[in-house]
């Protein structure tokens, strides 16, 4: 108490109400909402949009996402018996005992899940060539199954694609340590016997090269900030909101608010972190609440682009089970003309 008492005899009340009272930046929606977004995508000063992304992009698509209360990943580990349900993605916890996370991705392999509307509306956006970049959590590598270009892509937690020695780091196929993980085999390295883990960024590693390489020329350029499917509850991905540029306009597809500025940290005087979508002064932060692939339907629909991703989806799906020898999709596909 006397720790805060000392910290807010130092504040200078005077500073923060007039950073209260400083003018907000130009406002470059034409209005502040869904439709407003749409049409500032429409306009041509929206040429490189950034699509951030977490584990609710995926959930339409079978997976778990982490921390949806009930259904999420941290829910249900307790027959893992972790100290911590995050304990079973901690790099040390794995180092010590390695059984509860291969079993855990033996569950959650890449190759036995379709893409959702969301992930076909990312690559939609590449198509029409809009998307600067997308930035994912998810380790599902469902962006790369709909299509959207290695280039276009930054995996900031890593990736099942490959796989590396924890201690001489050789590095090792997907399918390799997939043939193993199915034979509820631990993968040990064949030249020091080490254990070998899939790229995927665990609490305690660095996350990739590419996405400190790419981050501050990506959202420095950015025109339009989408962000959907995720609680913005881990950093350093969450603070990627705050890396565009003070006008630039921020669209939430989610279930839920996240990202929104915390009054603590504003009223100290970091009144720029964070989303806000509802106060008087919200002059580009707009939010969506439902389900991504809602969302994204809507959003394609005032583009005037919900056919084209309906009849991507269908087509795309079809062509999924038809290489998985699954069943055909009976799902049909719109007929060109109709909305
Ligand atoms: P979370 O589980 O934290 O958040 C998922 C968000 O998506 C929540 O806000 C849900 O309400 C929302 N959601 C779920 N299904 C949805 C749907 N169909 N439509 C719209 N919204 C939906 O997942 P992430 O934010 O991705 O890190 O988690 C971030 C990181 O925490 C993960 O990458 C993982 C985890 O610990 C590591 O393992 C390093």
């Amino acid at each position: 108490v006397d720790q805060l008492k000392n910290l807010f005899s130092t504040i200078n009340l005077g500073e923060l109400i007039n950073k209260d009272n400083e003018e907000k930046p130009e406002q470059l929606l034409p209005e502040v909402t869904f439709k407003g977004v749409a049409e500032y995508i429409k306009s041509d000063k929206c040429k490189n949009i950034i699509v951030m992304c977490g584990a609710g992009i995926s959930t339409a698509a079978g997976i778990p996402d982490f921390r949806t209360p009930g259904t999420g990943l941290y829910d249900n580990l307790q027959k893992y018996e972790l100290p911590s349900p995050q304990a079973i993605f901690e790099i040390n916890f794995f180092k010590e005992n390695p059984q509860p996370f291969y079993t855990l991705a033996k569950e959650l392999y890449p190759g036995s899940f379709k893409p959702t509307t969301c992930h076909y509306f990312i690559k939609l956006l590449e198509q029409k060539g809009l998307l600067r970049r997308a930035y994912t959590q998810n380790i599902d590598t469902l962006e790369r199954v709909a299509g959207v270009g290695g280039d276009k892509l930054v995996e900031a937690h890593g990736t099942f694609h490959t796989a590396h020695c924890v201690q001489c780091r050789m590095e090792y196929s997907q399918d390799w340590v997939k043939e193993k993980v199915f034979k509820d085999e631990i993968p040990h390295c064949k030249d020091c016997e080490e254990l070998v883990k899939p790229d995927i960024v665990f609490f305690g590693e660095p996350l990739p090269r590419r996405f400190f390489n790419l981050r501050y020329e990506d959202f420095r350029l950015c025109d339009l900030l989408i962000v959907m499917g995720t609680s913005l509850k881990v950093h350093p991905f969450a603070s990627l909101v705050d890396g565009v540029e003070d006008t630039t306009p921020r669209l939430l597809i989610n279930r839920e608010k996240c990202g929104e500025s915390d009054p603590l940290m504003k009223l100290l005087g970091g009144g720029g972190a964070g989303m806000d979508f509802d106060s008087d002064k919200a002059y580009r932060d707009v939010c969506w609440l439902g389900d991504c692939d809602d969302g994204c339907l809507a959003l394609a629909d005032l583009l005037g682009w919900k056919n084209e991703l309906k009849t991507m989806v269908c087509n795309q799906h079809k062509e999924i089970d038809q290489n998985s020898q699954a069943t055909a999709s009976k799902e049909k596909c719109p007929s060109k003309k109709s909305a």
